[in-house]
């Protein structure tokens, strides 16, 4: 995954931070001694962890500079690492790992999650949110987009679309036998956003990053152009103009 811009995604902050404020609702500990809120992003979801958990040490780890950067301005007492989820562990004084909206870009992201659930001490939580949107026409027109144009056969636009999340199932027998008790549910947001485009800026933020940042500067308004369209057609406005982006998201609380 190429470099994020802060920018571009902190377009829909308030509707972005929304899942994690409902996955943190759900987190039944009172005074954890450290927490790491992975994929932090501009500091949107570690401004969360902060508020609610006043004494407790937080730390925002992600690996994009620019996010980091935008995450260090907000939050300048807060502790902020780069690095790759993939790769690292936990210290083992943690007590909660935050992960929103992240984990669903890393290959391989039942086997990280089992890991980081087993690095963690009992009664740590791992809790988690992943969009579990590629069914939505949103998402489908991207592919068919990248299916369809001149760059069709580059091999990071063909790379760039989400696999399926697995089912609820999958979770549970990956991660029940090594917790204590675990919470699975989906919830379906109807974010309401000024009109059509604002779909297109809202994924430029997030899943069409891979598709375009292989492309030159033709090619991406070309593709954007070609995915506009799309989007225009399918998701109509209402009767005061705005739209309604229906968004399926995945949440799982694990205590170790
Ligand atoms: C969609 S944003 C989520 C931001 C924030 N957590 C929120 O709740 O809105 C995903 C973030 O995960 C980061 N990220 C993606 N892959 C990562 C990885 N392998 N290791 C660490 N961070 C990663 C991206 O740089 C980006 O900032």
């Amino acid at each position: 995954m190429k470099d994020w811009s802060a920018r571009q995604y902190l377009k829909f902050e308030d509707e972005r931070t929304r899942p994690p404020r409902d996955l943190l609702a759900q987190v039944p500990l009172a005074r954890p001694r450290l927490v790491v809120d992975l994929g932090c992003g501009p500091g949107n979801s570690t401004e969360l962890l902060v508020e609610r958990f006043a004494q407790s040490e937080i730390v925002g780890l992600d690996s994009s500079p620019d996010m980091l950067r935008k995450a260090r301005e907000r939050l300048p007492k807060c502790g902020f690492v780069e690095a790759d989820i993939a790769t690292w562990t936990p210290a083992p004084h943690t007590d909660l790992l935050f992960a929103n909206a992240v984990i669903q870009w890393l290959p391989d992201h039942t086997g990280i999650l089992r890991r980081l659930l087993e690095a963690l001490p009992k009664g740590g939580v791992l809790a988690v949110q992943m969009p579990d949107n590629t069914r939505e026409p949103a998402l489908v027109f991207q592919r068919e987009v990248a299916e369809s144009g001149p760059w069709a056969d580059d091999p990071e636009v063909k790379a760039a679309a989400r696999d399926d999340l697995p089912p609820p199932e999958v979770y549970y027998d990956l991660l029940k036998s090594t917790c204590a008790h675990i919470e699975i549910w989906h919830s379906i947001y109807n974010h309401v956003l000024a009109r059509p485009q604002a779909i297109v800026e809202w994924f430029k933020g997030s899943s069409l990053q891979p598709f375009l940042s292989p492309l030159d500067a033709a090619a991406k308004k070309q593709f954007l152009a070609a995915y506009t369209e799309k989007i225009v057609g399918a998701y109509k406005p209402r009767f005061d103009g705005k739209v309604l982006l229906r968004f399926p998201r995945l949440f799982i609380v694990a205590v170790r």
